[in-house]
């Protein structure tokens, strides 16, 4: 049976659940955080290391200052109140993403959750933040080139932003919608992906064991061929 050591997690549709709960887009993004803290419980009890969390993509700039600013003051206070929660169940909080256009402010909270967590071991968890795939891998062949490395596919992995993190056995994507939308996709090469109907506020802990469970199943060949199989 395989045991997943990294989910990905596109955590789509809360705008769409706010709108149908007739409240707003932001009402969604505030249930979808306490999803988000359920979710990793749930992953801690279920022994997995890495949790990837799509947050923000560098396609989000496109939305209203409203709901970008609104997504902001949500990161922000998560950090303020669950700062020394982090700390005392050994959960480590690391970004991938480019922080360089995020205010002051957030970007020095986020540098010091980053700093308080960093030797922290029960379960990593990632926070896609100004994350896109393609950017990620510009800014990894930039490096490359400025150490005057060659293009190989461990120099590439190694210059990522998860560098160091292996490659997510399941990725999921609720809200109904089946794309990548720019995430992982050099990490995903091999993930199993389940797309699940539910808006994001509305999946829970049933859904996320449900999930492992089914993935526990998967024969996983990578190409080659199934155990037994001559
Ligand atoms: C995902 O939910 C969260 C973010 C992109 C921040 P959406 O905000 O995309 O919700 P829908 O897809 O519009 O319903
Ligand atoms: C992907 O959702 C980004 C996040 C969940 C943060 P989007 O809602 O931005 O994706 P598209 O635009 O529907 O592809
Ligand atoms: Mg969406």
């Amino acid at each position: 049976m395989n045991l997943p050591k990294h989910v990905a997690i596109i955590m789509d549709g809360n705008g769409r659940w706010g709108l149908k709960k007739k409240k707003s887009r932001n009402f969604g993004h505030k249930k979808g955080l306490e999803v988000v803290e359920k979710i990793i419980e749930s992953a801690i009890n279920q022994k997995i290391k890495f949790l990837t969390l799509f947050v923000f993509s560098t396609e989000n700039w496109k939305r209203p200052n409203k709901e970008i600013n609104y997504l902001f003051k949500l990161l922000n206070y998560y950090i303020d109140k669950k700062i020394q929660k982090l700390i005392n169940k050994n959960i480590k909080i690391s970004i991938i993403g480019n922080l360089r256009p995020f205010p002051k402010l957030l970007k020095s909270k986020i540098k010091k959750v980053q700093n308080l967590t960093k030797y922290n071991s029960k379960i990593q968890i990632n926070m896609a933040l100004n994350y896109g795939s393609r950017q990620e891998i510009v800014q990894a062949l930039k490096k490359i080139k400025k150490k005057n490395l060659s293009i190989t596919e461990n120099n590439i992995k190694n210059n990522l932003y998860t560098k160091n993190i292996p490659d997510p056995e399941i990725l999921i994507r609720t809200g109904d919608t089946k794309r990548i939308s720019n995430f992982l996709i050099w990490q995903c090469i091999y993930s199993e992906i389940f797309f699940v109907k539910k808006m994001w506020p509305d999946f829970n802990k049933n859904d996320f064991i449900k999930i492992i469970s089914m993935y526990k199943k998967i024969n996983r060949n990578f190409g080659g061929l199934d155990v037994g199989t001559k």
